[in-house]
């Protein structure tokens, strides 16, 4: 593939999709490469040291392909990593983080539930995230293994996924949230089944929109917008097998006939 520079995204696996999908929305003319870093899916209970290491690699990676621009498609590595990327790397590097801060905004009883991983929840940007922006606001938070994992297989419409889901939703609803923050890129896809069970009186939220309004700032104010009107292109790499990563790729980017290769970083 030739042409404009991509925009590197990366996550732990498939998750990230839910937000390169916005920012496609947003930013059609874009080209993009993803990986999936299936092998070591998940992080959510890895050290912060291995999650760093990971992303450091990663964006030597998507660098070496010619990425302008690397977007964090994952909570976990941004709360976890972020600034120690931006340290790192020369392009613009965007971050995913629990919208915490919209969930204050919308609440209206000022209970909020924050479902993610547990590196995610224990980490201490995820508590300046609450300091700063969850201010009056309650914030109880659950963490969610195995919903990665799920997804991962594809298995979003399994009986186990509402069964699982039904697990980590109910604490929060007993302490009467009104606002469900999915802090973690994969459970998007999980969302029609979230928006079913909690009703409709409670906001189901996530940051994807937000981080693809941010991508788009971000590529302006560096100059770095593909001023061409073609319809960009996507290429898919992964640190596991294509034949367990592709089908689900296939599935939640909606293209049957995309290649998924394997490049071991
Ligand atoms: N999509 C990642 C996130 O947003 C999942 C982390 C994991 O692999 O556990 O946190």
């Amino acid at each position: 593939m030739q042409g404009p520079d991509p925009i590197g995204f990366f996550d732990s696996g498939v998750g990230g999709l839910s937000v390169m999908r916005e920012v496609r929305s947003l930013l059609p003319s874009e080209n993009f490469i993803y990986y999936a870093d299936s092998a070591y899916c998940p992080y959510g209970a890895k050290p912060p040291e291995v999650i760093r290491a990971r992303a450091f690699a990663i964006c030597d990676f998507l660098l070496s392909r010619g990425a302008k621009m690397i977007v964090i498609a994952c909570n976990t590595t941004s709360i976890t990593a972020l600034d120690d990327v931006r340290k790192r790397f020369r392009v613009p590097v965007v971050g995913t983080e629990p919208a915490v801060k919209p969930a204050a905004a919308v609440t209206r009883n000022g209970k909020v539930g924050v479902l993610a991983t547990m590196v995610t929840l224990s980490g201490e940007r995820f508590n300046t995230l609450v300091d700063r922006y969850g201010c009056g606001v309650q914030v109880y938070t659950q963490p969610c293994p195995g919903l990665v994992e799920l997804v991962e297989s594809g298995g979003f419409q399994k009986p186990e996924a509402e069964e699982m889901l039904g697990r980590y939703l109910e604490p929060l609803l007993a302490r009467g949230v009104d606002t469900i923050v999915l802090g973690c890129t994969h459970y998007p896809f999980l969302r029609p089944l979230v928006e079913k069970m909690v009703g409709k009186d409670v906001a189901v939220i996530d940051t994807g929109k937000a981080v693809a309004r941010q991508v788009a700032r971000v590529l302006k104010e560096h100059g770095l917008l593909n001023a061409g009107q073609e319809a960009g292109w996507e290429l898919f790499y992964t640190s596991a097998g294509p034949a367990e990563v592709e089908p689900v790729v296939r599935l939640l980017w909606g293209r049957p006939d995309l290649a998924v290769e394997r490049v071991k970083v």
